[in-house]
């Protein structure tokens, strides 16, 4: 722990030496650029990466996510590719001899001239908090075997870290992105993901064949620990022109979420209870006007968030309503003002976003001072408001976005195109660390970062960040 700590001293004071930013009207706009070329190229079907599993009817493609408001429940989700097979998990505690079964779901769907593999969905209930987990799925032979860690139960101090990916494809960077997340020693426990996950749809028929490729891509993560999901516009998948009219129907065929659990309506928005966060997850892309079910399940959520028993509220969208990029400006402007004088009414701690392809962390600013009446508009600082965190830097096949608006706006603290990944590490009620790791850097290097004091059990304190000095 103390090793730790020196560690990442000497990592923030060499960043002040090396002075890799350059000062601007508003914070920093790095000056750090990527050497290897800018388009990122998906790594080829035959990758080690996609290779199936060996065996008849081998599970492939294995995710889980919490299947619970309070996280003793997982959902486990596979694939079987020849034949439904068997529906059943099994698991047991670590230090159990006891193996208990749950019986899941199964199901198929067409995408064009797509048809998709057995889809299997299975509930765990009723795990133990902060227990290790094995589990089995298949059916005699070949079966095969992951675990998972159940987190501790919902309080006010329990230390717990997420990881942050989006905007993640499957490219050679993409492939780096989770080896940096995966070697980081801050050792992220849950990763919440902001949206944008396979990118089929850049294909020809958003073939779905890339779907699969995807989920066996992430199975050596996501088969060991949860990935929180939201919807990015990638997950949309409409293509009327060829008789496909539902929205996101890949997306709600493979990745499940646990929305019944706290009363939403639809697997879009949700939220979930983790250790000392509760997660608020948006969805950009479906109806969030002021009398949609989004709208009002928000509502009925924010004043029921128990900052007692969780002291942090996170929301996860994809859209971000604070961007300084030229790409996708302004796209999350409606949210915003629609929005945005609640999160701060409820004192959100940080709102992370994706779909800007690159990595920005704004001041806690605010503006929700305009009315149409008194024409009060602009950002102005505000310790009641969010941090606003874009990482939609996962890597994939559509590059990184260098162009950003000039000059560097107040409001954004500091900016970079540069692939990588996130950790939010919660320590206790009142400090949490935020530190952004870029691909090129070794994996405990951080190129951003910062202490988050809890809004609202100290909500006067200002935050320094350590790296912007
Ligand atoms: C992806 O990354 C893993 C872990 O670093 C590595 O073993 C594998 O060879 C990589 N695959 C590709 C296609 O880059
Ligand atoms: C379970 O077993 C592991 C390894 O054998 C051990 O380290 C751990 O302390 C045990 N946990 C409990 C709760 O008994
Ligand atoms: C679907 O159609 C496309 C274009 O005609 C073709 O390239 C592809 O191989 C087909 N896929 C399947 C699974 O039949
Ligand atoms: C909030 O959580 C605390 C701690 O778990 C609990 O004592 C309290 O009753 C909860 N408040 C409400 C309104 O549920
Ligand atoms: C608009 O803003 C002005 C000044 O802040 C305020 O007095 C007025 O009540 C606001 N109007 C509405 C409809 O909220
Ligand atoms: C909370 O964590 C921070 C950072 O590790 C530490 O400085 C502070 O003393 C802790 N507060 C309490 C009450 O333990
Ligand atoms: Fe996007």
């Amino acid at each position: 722990m103390f090793m730790k700590w020196v560690y990442a001293n000497l990592v923030i004071l060499l960043l002040i030496i090396l002075n890799v930013s350059e000062i601007c009207e508003g914070g920093i706009t790095s000056s750090f650029s990527r050497k290897s070329n800018d388009l990122s190229i998906d790594m080829p079907l035959d990758s080690d990466v996609f290779q199936v599993p060996p065996g008849y009817n081998a599970p492939q493609q294995v995710h889980i996510t919490q299947g619970d408001h309070i996280g003793r429940a997982v959902i486990v989700s596979w694939t079987t590719p020849d034949e439904p097979g068997s529906n059943t998990v099994t698991y047991w505690a670590e230090n159990s001899t006891e193996k208990k079964l749950a019986e899941g779901i199964v199901l198929t769907y067409k995408f064009v001239n797509y048809t998709s593999g057995y889809i299997h969905h299975c509930t765990i209930p009723g795990l133990e908090f902060d227990t290790k987990y094995y589990y089995e799925v298949g059916s005699g032979n070949p079966l095969r075997q992951f675990w998972f860690l159940t987190p501790p139960e919902p309080g006010p101090d329990v230390p717990y870290t997420f990881g942050l990916i989006g905007d993640l494809g499957q490219t050679h960077d993409s492939n780096r992105t989770v080896t940096h997340y995966e070697l980081n020693p801050m050792k992220g426990k849950t990763l919440l993901f902001v949206g944008d996950l396979s990118y089929a749809d850049n294909y020809p028929n958003n073939d779905n064949a890339r779907w699969d490729t995807w989920g066996r891509f992430i199975e050596r993560n996501a088969a060991y620990q949860p990935w929180i999901w939201s919807a990015g516009n990638h997950e949309i998948d409409f293509l009327p022109k060829v008789g496909e009219t539902i929205p996101f129907k890949p997306y709600t065929y493979r990745f499940p979420t646990p929305y019944q659990a706290s009363h939403s309506t639809a697997p879009y928005w949700y939220s979930i209870k983790r250790a000392s966060a509760h997660i608020i997850v948006m969805a950009s892309y479906s109806a969030f006007g002021k009398y949609t079910p989004q709208y009002k399940w928000l509502m009925d959520e924010l004043p029921k968030v128990n900052r007692t028993e969780t002291p942090w509220l996170v929301v996860v969208m994809h859209c971000p309503m604070y961007s300084s990029y030229v790409h996708h400006y302004m796209e999350g402007e409606t949210m915003r003002v629609l929005y945005e004088p609640y999160f701060v009414k409820y004192k959100v701690d940080v709102i992370f976003a994706g779909h800007v392809h690159a990595y920005e962390r704004s001041e806690r600013i605010s503006n929700i001072a305009y009315n149409i009446s008194n024409g009060v508009c602009g950002p102005v600082s505000d310790q009641s408001a969010p941090v606003y965190i874009t990482i939609g830097d996962g890597g994939n096949l559509e590059g990184l976005v260098y162009e950003m608006t000039q000059p560097q706006p107040e409001y954004s603290a500091y900016r970079e195109a540069s692939f990588g990944h996130g950790i939010f590490d919660i320590k206790n009620r009142s400090h949490a660390y935020f530190g952004w790791h870029r691909n090129q850097d070794g994996y405990a290097v951080e190129a951003d970062s910062l202490w988050l004091h809890n809004r609202y059990w100290h909500p006067i304190q200002e935050e320094a960040s350590v790296a912007s000095m």
